[in-house]
């Protein structure tokens, strides 16, 4: 952690904004990122809540010594809107999670789920470029790592969704961007795909349907998480059980922080 004793009337101040936010692992993460770089920055949580969220953005507009923040849920798309530019990513994703305040309190936005997920990825040594992927999910996460899959080069991907029409949306509109990539709506059978990804939130709560047929998976198959905790989720769990190389959630997230962190250093 930081030393709190050590922070000055020059240390840089950053924010993550999220509602609840008592689980949040962020501040830790990156505190000790900011030490272990001997930078003078320090990162606080904001609880807010959705409608409080305008105020709050317009009130941080004109905090000079605020360097950036980090926004989670339920917040990502509505922090959208409020910036004054954001980058490609998450225009074509429809979501923020880290935003940079330039000295003239203008606010820009970037979207580092799919990044984060792709580099936590290429750390554990499995290249995306090639693959054919299977994606669970349409929502916020799952978007983000649809995008950054097909622009890591995947050959193929498949999404699945409980609503059918929300895969069949991020497949036209990835489509639209990236060409080269086969497309196409997926069932709950994950079976003939290298990797396959939970981008759901199935997994989170004891008792959760798992989010594909994991009785389909075969040992060839890279399954991988979005979900942290637990760690160990009952899809990876069935997934070790066939065999299969497990990707756990985590690194998606220290990744997400190393990019964050190089983000708002870069400005
Ligand atoms: P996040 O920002 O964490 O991705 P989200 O945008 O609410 O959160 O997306 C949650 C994802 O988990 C969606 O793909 C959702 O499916 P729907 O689009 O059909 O809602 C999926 N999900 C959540 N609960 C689910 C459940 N009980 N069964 C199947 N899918 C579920």
């Amino acid at each position: 952690m930081t030393n709190i004793n050590s922070i000055s009337g020059n240390t840089k101040v950053y924010a993550i904004i999220a509602d609840p936010i008592h689980h949040v692992k962020t501040p830790a993460a990156m505190n000790d990122l900011f030490s272990a770089r001997g930078e003078d920055g320090v990162l606080v949580p904001f609880h807010v809540a959705p409608e409080d969220l305008p105020t709050v953005v317009a009130g941080l507009r004109g905090i000079q010594s605020l360097e950036g923040f980090i926004v989670t849920v339920p917040h990502k798309t509505t922090i959208v809107d409020l910036c004054d530019s954001v980058t490609e990513a998450a225009r074509v994703v429809g979501a923020v999670n880290v935003v940079t305040r330039t000295k003239a309190g203008k606010l820009h936005g970037d979207i580092l789920d799919g990044a984060g997920f792709v580099a936590g990825l290429r750390q554990a040594g499995i290249e995306p470029k090639g693959l054919s992927a299977y994606l669970a999910g349409a929502g916020g996460a799952a978007n983000a790592i649809a995008f950054a899959l097909a622009e890591a080069g995947v050959k193929r991907l498949t999404i699945a969704n409980r609503t059918a029409k929300k895969a069949q949306d991020l497949v036209e509109r990835i489509a639209a961007s990236f060409p080269a990539v086969e497309l196409s709506v997926g069932t709950s059978d994950p079976s003939d795909h290298d990797l396959v990804v939970n981008g759901t939130s199935l997994g989170l709560r004891p008792g959760d349907a798992l989010p594909c047929d994991a009785s389909k998976l075969t040992s060839n198959q890279i399954v991988a998480e979005i979900i942290m905790q637990p760690a160990i989720t009952p899809l990876l769990a069935a997934a070790k059980e066939v065999g299969c190389r497990v990707h756990q959630g985590l690194p998606m997230l220290l990744c997400q922080i190393e990019l964050m962190a190089a983000v708002m250093a870069s400005k």
